[in-house]
């Protein structure tokens, strides 16, 4: 079979403001149908970015295509209206003077009986059928939403890039207008490129993340791969809270107060940071003194005395103030088991889920 050309590709985009490289060197490509997420702190580039596929920003170098044929490199450059891409920010502005039905058919050109069809499709795929002749004013937010999101797809964009569109909906309708907003995208076969700064919605809504930092793209794979075969600490610290124990290097391996940890290629002497997320650290209890034994899966166990727990409705988040060093380990635990400050339990760490890094200064 041979390889779809993908929808949108770019090579080597790179943009510098005032001097400073914003955006560094950046290339990925997204097929019709796919959901990319470009998710990276505020500040990293994301937004540039996607300005310059849009073409309202002009990259220094590199290439933009789209379904194979250049847009934007060097010498060519398609402006920004016959590019064929819809375009969806936080602050979605609709028109306010406009109804509902005039703000999804304002970018549509063809006969009055064509656009009317592909408005009340559109308004009626969204769920907003009925509230054609209504002006945003009368609409919820997350209706407003909607209307913004039949308002980009109505002339059948071939890439969708959405800047945090969802970043100001509140919390409860957001689950469910990403998912919606999702199905839909899926159904135009528009290639998708997301951007947004909260790993929630990244892994909730993309086939692939690339995940960026000053600028660059650090990691790129599916949620599940990059979640779970992180590149380094900060790529582990993005997603969720992390412990780090620090070991030095004998053998390939490092000895620290939970057992053995293997360390290839990393030579004797240097340090390397053991790094674990607190839902992956087991906790068992005292007995006299004693912890559980050591298993293969989770080393041996160390004691730490609860600083702090907090409940968080499904789950509980523990401070220890460990024994050996008196570092501070926190550790994730199901609802039911809150236990007192004070208290003496035994930490172990699974071997599965923890990562291990050169240390760095
Ligand atoms: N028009 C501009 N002029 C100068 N600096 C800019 C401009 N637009 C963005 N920047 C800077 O470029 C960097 C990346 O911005 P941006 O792409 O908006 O990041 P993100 O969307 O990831 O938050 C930031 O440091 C920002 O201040
Ligand atoms: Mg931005």
């Amino acid at each position: 079979m041979p390889a779809q050309t993908p929808r949108l590709q770019i090579e080597h985009l790179s943009r510098r403001y005032d001097g400073r490289l914003v955006v560094d060197d950046i290339s990925l490509s997204v097929m019709p149908g796919q959901v990319t997420c470009l998710l990276g702190p505020s500040g990293c580039g994301k937004s540039t970015t996607l300005r310059m596929i849009a073409g309202v920003e002009t990259q220094d170098s590199g290439t933009i295509r789209v379904d194979g044929t250049v847009i934007c490199d060097g010498t060519a450059r398609v402006p920004p209206e016959e590019r064929q891409i819809g375009l969806m920010f936080q602050d979605f502005a609709l028109f306010p003077h406009l109804t509902v039905a005039g703000n999804v058919a304002f970018g549509l050109s063809g006969s009055k009986a064509e656009t009317q069809a592909r408005v009340q499709e559109l308004l009626d795929r969204v769920g907003l059928g009925h509230f054609t002749k209504s002006f945003p004013h009368e609409l919820s937010g997350g209706e407003q939403q909607r209307v913004a999101l039949a308002r980009a797809l109505a002339p059948r964009p071939r890439i969708m890039l959405m800047d945090e569109p969802f970043s100001g909906l509140d919390n409860r309708l957001r689950d469910g207008i990403r998912d919606e907003t999702l199905d839909i995208l899926r159904e135009e076969d528009a290639a998708v490129l997301l951007v947004t700064h909260e790993p929630d919605e990244a892994m909730r809504m993309a086939d692939d993340i690339a995940l960026m930092r000053g600028g660059r793209i650090v990691q790129q794979g599916a949620p599940y791969n990059v979640y779970n075969a992180p590149v380094d600490k900060d790529a582990v610290a993005f997603f969720s809270d992390v412990n780090t124990i620090r070991g030095t290097v004998r053998g390939a391996l490092t000895e620290t107060p939970f057992g053995h940890f293997l360390a290839p290629g990393v030579p004797d002497g240097a340090q390397v940071d053991i790094v674990i997320r607190p839902q992956h650290i087991k906790i068992d209890f005292d007995r006299a003194g004693r912890g559980p034994d050591p298993t293969p899966q989770d080393g041996t166990p160390a004691r730490g005395v609860v600083q702090r727990a907090r409940f968080m409705g499904s789950e509980s988040i523990v401070e220890f103030r460990m024994d050996h060093d008196g570092s501070i380990l926190k550790a994730t635990v199901p609802n039911v088991f809150l236990p007192s400050p004070g208290k003496a339990l035994w930490l172990m760490i699974r071997r599965d889920r923890c990562f291990v890094f050169p240390a760095r200064a």
